[in-house]
């Protein structure tokens, strides 16, 4: 099957009330796992890579592997940017192809995001590409001491419902990434786990309230980071700290079903693949042959797929929308 737009998937997902997982790759394992547990479930995919995944794999390799598991797959795939840090890596995204990308200067000033972002959707917009833009910070509530307008408070860093719909309208972009409490990685929050679904609400009614419609919202940093993942890391040799932690499914659910169409998985495969990798070494001392150990990493990334398009973002058997 073709390349399916962004711009379509986003569509029938608000319609249909469900979320579109974003999952990243970076070789042939991650994405065969990806697009096999996805098309197990007749779920639609957004593939993305990030500029580290452009340099680890080579933009060529990338694309001709997504060009395979093109051919060989029934479900719609979208082919996404992730965290492009450029115009000039956007450019060249969208020049190869890719029907979304993100430009992600959410650590600029609000008027400087806002001018990098007009520029790349100037250019996508042309270019049969959406943009994703991001407003506000994303650093967790790991390090938010609550203090209003501190340097990681609330007030400074999360994103603003009345900032987001200008944002929106002044910059073009088709989708806004949004920082609610969410983080990167295997350590995403201190104490008490919890995203401000309140802020998330309000986030998309303003988008409403000022004319957008129904507008996509991403939720980046949503791996939930299953502990039965890391202690199997552990019990086979690892060493994350006993201080890991994930935004919680349930949390995730209530995301989607308020409005944040893209969810974007990343360190939960990584875990996966990790394990997986772990336990056949420490079983098997012996073995060094790459195919059986990145036979059952690929399958166990492969079911944790299956799990999020399936019970987090309720995408399974919308293939055919
Ligand atoms: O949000 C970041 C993604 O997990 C991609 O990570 O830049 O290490 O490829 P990366
Ligand atoms: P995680 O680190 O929670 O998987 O987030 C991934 C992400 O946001 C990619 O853009
Ligand atoms: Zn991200």
């Amino acid at each position: 099957m073709p390349l399916t737009h962004t711009r379509e998937l986003f569509a029938k997902a608000l319609k249909g009330k469900y979320a579109l997982g974003a999952f990243n790759v970076n070789n042939m394992e991650l994405l065969q796992a990806i697009v096999e547990a996805c098309e197990e479930e007749k779920a639609p995919v957004m593939l993305q890579i990030s500029k580290g995944a452009r340099h680890y794999a080579n933009p060529v390799y990338l694309k001709k592997l997504i060009e395979a598991a093109l051919s060989l797959s029934n479900v719609p795939i979208a082919v996404h940017l992730d965290h492009g840090d450029s115009f000039e890596l956007c450019k060249e995204c969208i020049d190869e192809g890719f029907t979304s990308v993100m430009i992600d200067a959410s650590h600029e000033p609000f008027e400087k995001n806002l001018e990098v972002c007009r520029k790349v959707v100037d250019y996508a917009h042309k270019h049969n590409c959406v943009v994703e833009g991001e407003l506000g910070h994303l650093v967790g509530a790991q390090f938010d001491q609550g203090e209003a307008g501190g340097s990681y408070s609330k007030e400074g860093h999360y994103t603003h419902p009345e900032e987001a719909a200008e944002f929106v309208k002044r910059s073009g972009v088709d989708s806004l990434a949004v920082a609610i409490g969410n983080s990167h990685g295997a350590y995403k929050f201190k104490g008490e786990q919890h995203l401000d679904l309140e802020r998330l609400k309000a986030i998309k009614s303003a988008l409403m309230a000022a004319g957008l419609g129904d507008y996509p919202l991403v939720l980046h940093g949503a791996s939930s980071v299953p502990k039965d993942l890391v202690e199997e890391i552990n019990r086979y040799g690892g060493g994350l700290g006993a201080d890991t932690a994930g935004v919680p499914e349930a949390d995730i659910e209530v995301a989607r079903r308020v409005g944040c169409t893209k969810v974007n998985i990343d360190t939960d495969l990584r875990l996966a693949m990790t394990a997986a990798i772990r336990k056949t070494f420490a079983e098997n001392p012996k073995e060094f042959d790459p195919r059986k150990y990145l036979a059952p990493a690929r399958a166990q990334v492969k079911e944790l797929v299956r799990h999020k398009v399936r019970d987090v973002l309720g995408c399974s058997g919308r293939a055919s929308d």
